[in-house]
């Protein structure tokens, strides 16, 4: 039996196990995955060899360290600095990162984008400003505090903080910050927000399965907006695909993926 694992601290919220074993099941194949909360990331790599594991997802806070433990890492994970995915290959172990290709798919529904302005400068705003970049979407960086900066100045983005911050018209306008998770607060000043939303077509907020302040208030403007639910449906969907060198067809395991992810 081939098994499989999410790690992570805390890891026991993570509906990753639901979401793959429900495609493990659906496409008949001799699998589980489970999960392992790991508390010492320097036994990521580790932990991987003891369970023997053919495939793992990382999720927060070890998603760097998964990154400086790999044997490899290919794809846009080599830009972004950070791994999710975890894939055997022989005695090897290859890190991706499929949270950048899924938000990607989760915005292909939104018509043309020339530019966009990400709030949050943390490892998912990495991960997002890198697949744009790819794909020749302008990002602007707009930031709280100036120290994480420093990784998008380094690749040529235009970064900002509240202080330096002057907005022009953006196209989508995204949400990366952990602002409206727990409180009902906005990830950077009402006043602010709403000039730019004023002039915007989309909005997208990573967080999931709840209206965040940042949604109601761009729903408010006539935006067409998304959470981040589609973001991590599509980085399952592409991290499943990984764990078997990609021979499925990603719409099968989506119809499989879908139904789980909606209990
Ligand atoms: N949908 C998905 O598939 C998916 C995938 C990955 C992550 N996520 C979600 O993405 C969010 C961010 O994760 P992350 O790993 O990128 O976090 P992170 O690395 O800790 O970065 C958090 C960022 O948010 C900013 N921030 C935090 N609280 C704020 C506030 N009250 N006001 C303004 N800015 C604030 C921080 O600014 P400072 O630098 O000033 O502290 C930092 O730039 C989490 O909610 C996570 O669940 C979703």
């Amino acid at each position: 039996m081939l098994l499989f694992s999410i790690f992570g601290d805390p890891v026991a919220h993570s509906i990753s196990p639901r979401l793959h074993n429900s495609v493990l099941a659906g496409l008949g194949i001799d699998g589980c995955y489970v999960r392992q909360a790991i508390t010492d990331p320097l036994k990521l790599l580790s932990t991987f060899h003891a369970m023997d594991l053919t495939g793992a997802n990382v999720t927060v806070p070890h998603k760097e360290a998964a990154f400086a433990q790999c044997d490899e890492v290919r794809g846009v994970a080599k830009e972004i600095g950070a791994v999710n995915t975890l894939v055997k290959e022989g005695t090897r172990v290859i890190g991706y990162n499929t949270d950048a290709e899924g938000f990607y798919e989760a915005i292909k529904s939104f018509g043309a984008i020339k530019n966009a302005l990400i709030l949050g400068a943390g490892g998912t705003a990495k991960a997002i400003a890198m697949i744009l970049k790819t794909h020749q979407i302008e990002a602007t960086i707009l930031n709280r505090s100036a120290s994480r900066l420093t990784f998008f100045e380094a690749k040529g983005f235009t970064c900002k903080t509240w202080e330096t911050f002057s907005p022009i018209p953006y196209d989508l306008i995204i949400n990366t910050t952990s602002a409206g998770l727990k409180e009902e607060a906005y990830p950077c000043e009402e006043k602010l927000l709403k000039s730019i939303f004023q002039e915007a077509t989309y909005a997208f907020d990573v967080i999931y399965n709840k209206q965040t302040p940042f949604l109601e208030l761009a729903k408010e403007y006539h935006l067409t907006c998304k959470d981040g639910k589609e973001m991590l449906l599509y980085q399952g969907v592409l991290a499943f695909n990984l764990f078997f060198a990609k021979h499925y067809d990603a719409k099968i395991i989506e119809s499989l993926m879908r139904p789980a992810f909606e209990l």
